[in-house]
């Protein structure tokens, strides 16, 4: 049967995501401690914690990039550290860093997948990195080199190359991470924005309370390891606990010497 070049192979079909008893030591030392959690398909999922709690490793297990010590993650009812499941899953990961190829342009980055799984030919591909592209109003940096772009607008590009892969589960790891309070409420927009129209299911990592109390349908908090607690964002709005209370709303000590100096330069 033929297909339109730019039919989207896996539209309509999104993932939920169990994590069961998932412990990772690296060298004998545990930095996941007996996780389990279910992400419901279609749900943004936000992950936060202090940095170095495990977000980033929990997550890479969600990706398949890592193997559990013991315990185990599905994605549906595939297991996640099986290699076959990425050919049954598509599943896309926004780097913290973007990890984009900084030898190709914004077009060549986004094009890079498609071409190598040979999914359509180049008209196809070309219309599939255009619509992605103008999703996150980048069009005008198709030609750009990443060393050209601003970091938000490498983020965009991250989640824009993401978008190409047309994904059935969506990880995004601190996507907000080194931006200014304004691009960081811009990407918070669009994530929110994509899961309604494509109801993916995305789970986001971060440490930025304001994302992830304006865009989750639920938080989990990892400290140490550890879940230390999962509820909807107005559970945490006012934290019982001490150390999650810390955690979300560190106590700003106007002794600091830093501080000390902010208000000097003011007066
Ligand atoms: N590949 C690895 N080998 C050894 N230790 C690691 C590795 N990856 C992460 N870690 C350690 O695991 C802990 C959790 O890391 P990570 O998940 O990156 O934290 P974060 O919550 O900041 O994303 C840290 O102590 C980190 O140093
Ligand atoms: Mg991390």
């Amino acid at each position: 049967m033929a297909s339109s070049p730019t039919a989207a192979p896996f539209a309509g079909k999104t993932f939920g995501v169990t994590v069961s008893n998932l412990t990772k030591l690296f060298a004998g030392v545990a930095v996941l401690k007996d996780i389990s959690l279910e992400v419901r398909p279609g749900e943004i999922f936000c992950i936060m914690g202090p940095s170095g709690s495990g977000k980033s490793v929990l997550l890479k297990h969600i990706a398949g990039l890592e193997t559990a010590t013991s315990g185990e993650v599905r994605i549906g009812q595939f297991d996640a550290a099986d290699p076959a499941t990425r050919e049954k899953v598509h599943l896309a990961l926004v780097f913290q860093a973007g990890a984009l190829f900084n030898s190709l342009t914004v077009y060549d980055n986004l094009a890079l997948y498609p071409r190598e799984h040979r999914l359509c030919n180049e008209a196809g591909i070309r219309e599939r990195v255009m619509h992605a592209l103008s999703i996150l109003s980048l069009e005008k940096a198709a030609h750009k080199f990443p060393s050209e772009l601003s970091g938000g607008m490498k983020k965009r590009v991250a989640i824009a190359r993401a978008l190409v892969m047309e994904p059935q589960l969506l990880l995004y790891d601190e996507p907000t991470s080194e931006l200014d309070p304004v691009m960081g409420a811009t990407i918070s927009e669009i994530i929110a924005t994509l899961r309604r129209q494509t109801a993916v299911t995305s789970i986001v990592v971060t440490h930025d309370r304001d994302l992830a109390l304006s865009i989750a349908d639920r938080i989990a908090i990892i400290m140490d390891g550890r879940i230390r607690a999962t509820g909807r964002p107005d559970d945490f709005r006012e934290p019982k606990d001490p150390q999650i209370a810390n955690f979300l709303m560190p106590v700003i000590d106007l002794q600091n010497p830093r501080f000390k100096q902010l208000e000097n330069n003011h007066e």
